[in-house]
C-alpha cells in the first residue's frame, strides 16, 4: 500500500489508498509501471522541448533516455511531457511571439500533474527563458539540461558559424562579391550535426546563462550536442535531480538576486546576446528578484570580454568547450574578484566558485587571459535620451568603435515592409553617415518584437565598401548578427514612443560612453509630430496574438505578459474525481 509521505507533491495524486489514488495509479499503469514505482518516490518531469520544427532540439529524445537512466538510478519515477516548442528558424512571425505561451503551458504542466521537480530540455533560443520562466513560477527543484552547439559549421575549408555566416555572405552576395551557387552551398556544411546554434548567439548565451545562474551542472552550456559527454551530463543530472526534489532545493534558493548578477557579469565575459537582457530581465519578474536594465551597465560595464567566438570573435562553441567552457571563464572572472558572488548556490548544492575554482584552461586564443581580453569593456550598454525614455540597448563587442560616438541624418522606415521596400532604391537619400530609424517591430508592433534590427545596408553602399551604419529600432537582434546596431528602443513606437515622431532628414545623436540616445528635434515639435500621427489601424487579431498584444510588457520590462509576472507555487490543485 502506498505510503503518504507529504514532503513530495506527488503523493497528493499517488499517495492514498481511496477511489482518488486508484484512479491516478490505474491509468498510468497502463504504460506498463509496476505497483512499486508508486512507493512514495520522487516523481520527476522530464519537459521537453523536442520537436521536429525545432531542429536545434530535435535530438531531445535521446538526451530524455539519457536523463531518465540518471533518475531511475537514483529511485526516481522519471515522466517525460512535451511543452510547446518555440523554434526560432521556422516559426513565424518570431519565435519571441511565443516564448511566453511556451512559458504558460510550462507553468500548469508542472502544476497540474503530479510532478515532485523537472528536468527542462532546453536548446533554441527561446526555449531556455520560456522554461525557466514557467518552472520559476512553479518554484519547484528544478534542473535545466541543454541540448548542445552543432559542430563548427564548414565552408571551402573554413569554420562558419551559424547565422553570423548567413549575415556575412548575404552582404557578400549584395556587394557581388560572391554568386548565389556559393551563397547556396553554404547550407549544408553550416548546419552539419544536430545542436544549437555554434556561435555565440542567443542560444549559446542563454544556455551560458542558465549556468552561470547555477540552474545547470558544471559544463552544461558548451559541450557539443553529438559529444557523449553531453548524454553522460544528462544522466547526471537526472541522477542528481532525484536528490534536489528529496531536499526541496527549489528554484528560488538558486535564481537569487546573486545569481543574475553573476549572470549579467558572465554575459559581459562571454560576449554574450542582447536578447539575453530580455530574458533575464522575465526569469527574474517571475521569482520576484528585482532587475533593473541599468544593472546591466553597472556589472557589465569594465567587464572584458575573454570568450574570443563569433559573432564578436574568431571561434565557436566546439573550441569554447576545448578551450575549459564556461567553468574556465568563471575561475578566471572569481581570480580576479569579478565574480560579484562567488558563494552563490548551485543545482549540484554547491556555491558557483566550488564549482569552477580548480576549472582547467587549455587554450589562451580562445578564452583568454583578462589582460588580454578580445574587448577591454565588454558588456552591454544602455543608452536612454528623449529617443528612448525606458531604456534601448547596443552591444559595443559587435559594433564598430568609431560609430559608438556618432551623429548622423535619419533614413525613416514605417516598418519591416516599408525598409525592404525602401533599402533597395538607388536614388534613396543615404550615406555612410546616415542612420538608418525602423519603427513598429516591437513587442506589440511586429507583433512579438522581431529580430530584425540589424537591418542590411543598403546595396548602393555595401557596393561602395561601407560594412556599418548605426542602425536604431524597436527590434531585437539575432545574437548572431553583428554591427552598430540600437535595439529595444523603450517604449516601442507601436506603444507611442517617440521613435514614433522620427522623420527623414533629423538629425540623431550616439553617444555610448555616455549612455546617450538623443533626437535633435525641439520637444514641442516632438509632441506636434506624436499628436498629428494618424491613429495606427487597429489590428484584426484574434487567439493567442490579440493575448500577447493586449498584455505584453515592454522590452525593459522584459517583454512577459502583465498577467504572469510573479511566482504563483506548486499548490497542488484540488482533484476533479
Ligand atoms: Fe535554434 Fe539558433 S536557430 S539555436
Amino acid at each position: 500500500m502506498p505510503e503518504s509521505k507529504p514532503k513530495l507533491r506527488s503523493t497528493q495524486w499517488f499517495g492514498t489508498a481511496d477511489k482518488n489514488g486508484f484512479m491516478y495509479r490505474s491509468w498510468m499503469k497502463n504504460q506498463g509501471i509496476p505497483d512499486h514505482e508508486f512507493d512514495g518516490r520522487p516523481i520527476v518531469g522530464i519537459c521537453n522541448t523536442w520537436s521536429e520544427l525545432t531542429p536545434c532540439n530535435a535530438h531531445f529524445r535521446k538526451l530524455a533516455e539519457h536523463v531518465k537512466r540518471g533518475i531511475y538510478e537514483a529511485g526516481g519515477f522519471p515522466v517525460e511531457f512535451p511543452v510547446f516548442s518555440s523554434g526560432e528558424s521556422n516559426l513565424r512571425p518570431t519565435a519571441m511571439l511565443t516564448r511566453n505561451l511556451a512559458s504558460m503551458d510550462v507553468e500548469e504542466a508542472i502544476r497540474g500533474n503530479p510532478v515532485d521537480a523537472v528536468v527542462l530540455l532546453a536548446g533554441c533560443d527561446k526555449t531556455t527563458p520560456a522554461l525557466l520562466m514557467g518552472a520559476a513560477s512553479c518554484d519547484v527543484p528544478a534542473i535545466v539540461v541543454s541540448g548542445g552547439p552543432m559542430l563548427n559549421g564548414k565552408l571551402d575549408g573554413k569554420d562558419i558559424g551559424s547565422g553570423t555566416a548567413v549575415w556575412q555572405l548575404h552582404e557578400s552576395l549584395k556587394a557581388g562579391e560572391i554568386d548565389l551557387h556559393h551563397f547556396l552551398s553554404a547550407e549544408a556544411g553550416m548546419s552539419r550535426s544536430a545542436g544549437t546554434c555554434n556561435t555565440m548567439g542567443t542560444a549559446s548565451t542563454m544556455a551560458c546563462m542558465a549556468e552561470a545562474l547555477g540552474t545547470t551542472l558544471p559544463h552544461n552550456a558548451a559541450i557539443p550536442a553529438v559529444d557523449a559527454r553531453r548524454y553522460v551530463l544528462a544522466h547526471m543530472s537526472g541522477l542528481r535531480i532525484v536528490q534536489m526534489a528529496k531536499d526541496g532545493l527549489t528554484l528560488s534558493k538558486v535564481l537569487t538576486r546573486a545569481a543574475f548578477e553573476n549572470a549579467i557579469r558572465t554575459n559581459a565575459a562571454i560576449g554574450g546576446s542582447t536578447n539575453a537582457v530580455i530574458h533575464l530581465k522575465a526569469i527574474a519578474g517571475r521569482i520576484g528578484v528585482p532587475l533593473e536594465l541599468e544593472d546591466w551597465t553597472h556589472l557589465g560595464r569594465d567587464t572584458p570580454t575573454i570568450v574570443d567566438l563569433m559573432p564578436s570573435g574568431r571561434y565557436l562553441m566546439e573550441e569554447f568547450y576545448y578551450a575549459g567552457g564556461l567553468p574556465a571563464v568563471l575561475r578566471r572572472l572569481g581570480e580576479a574578484k569579478l565574480l560579484p558572488h562567488p558563494d552563490a548556490l548551485t543545482v549540484n548544492g554547491q556555491t558557483l566558485w566550488d564549482n569552477v575554482k580548480d576549472a582547467p584552461s587549455f587554450n589562451d586564443e580562445v578564452i583568454r587571459p583578462l589582460d588580454r581580453p578580445l574587448i577591454a569593456d565588454g558588456g552591454i550598454r544602455v543608452l536612454r535620451g528623449n529617443l528612448a525614455p525606458r531604456g534601448a540597448v547596443l552591444k559595443p563587442s559587435a559594433a564598430t568603435p568609431a560609430l559608438l560616438k556618432h551623429r548622423g541624418r535619419a533614413v525613416v522606415f514605417e516598418n519591416l515592409e516599408h525598409y525592404k521596400e525602401r533599402i533597395v532604391d538607388e536614388t534613396l537619400d543615404v550615406d555612410a553617415n546616415s542612420v538608418l530609424v525602423m519603427k513598429n517591430c516591437g513587442p506589440k508592433g511586429y507583433p512579438g518584437m522581431a529580430e530584425v534590427g540589424n537591418m542590411g545596408l543598403p546595396p548602393k553602399l555595401l557596393r561602395q565598401g561601407v560594412k556599418d551604419m548605426v542602425r536604431i529600432s524597436d527590434a531585437r537582434m539575432s545574437g548572431t548578427a553583428y554591427g552598430t546596431v540600437v535595439l529595444h528602443v523603450a517604449p516601442e513606437a507601436a506603444a507611442g514612443g517617440p521613435l514614433a515622431a522620427v522623420r527623414d532628414g533629423d538629425w540623431i545623436e550616439l553617444d555610448c560612453e555616455k549612455g546617450l540616445l538623443h533626437l535633435d528635434v525641439d520637444s514641442d515639435e516632438v509632441d506636434r509630430r506624436m499628436k498629428s500621427l494618424a491613429p495606427s489601424a487597429p489590428q484584426s487579431l484574434g487567439g493567442y496574438q490579440k493575448l500577447y498584444v493586449d498584455h505584453v510588457l515592454q522590452a525593459d520590462e522584459g517583454c512577459d505578459l502583465d498577467f504572469l509576472v510573479g511566482m504563483r507555487g506548486a499548490a497542488v490543485p484540488r482533484h476533479s474525481h
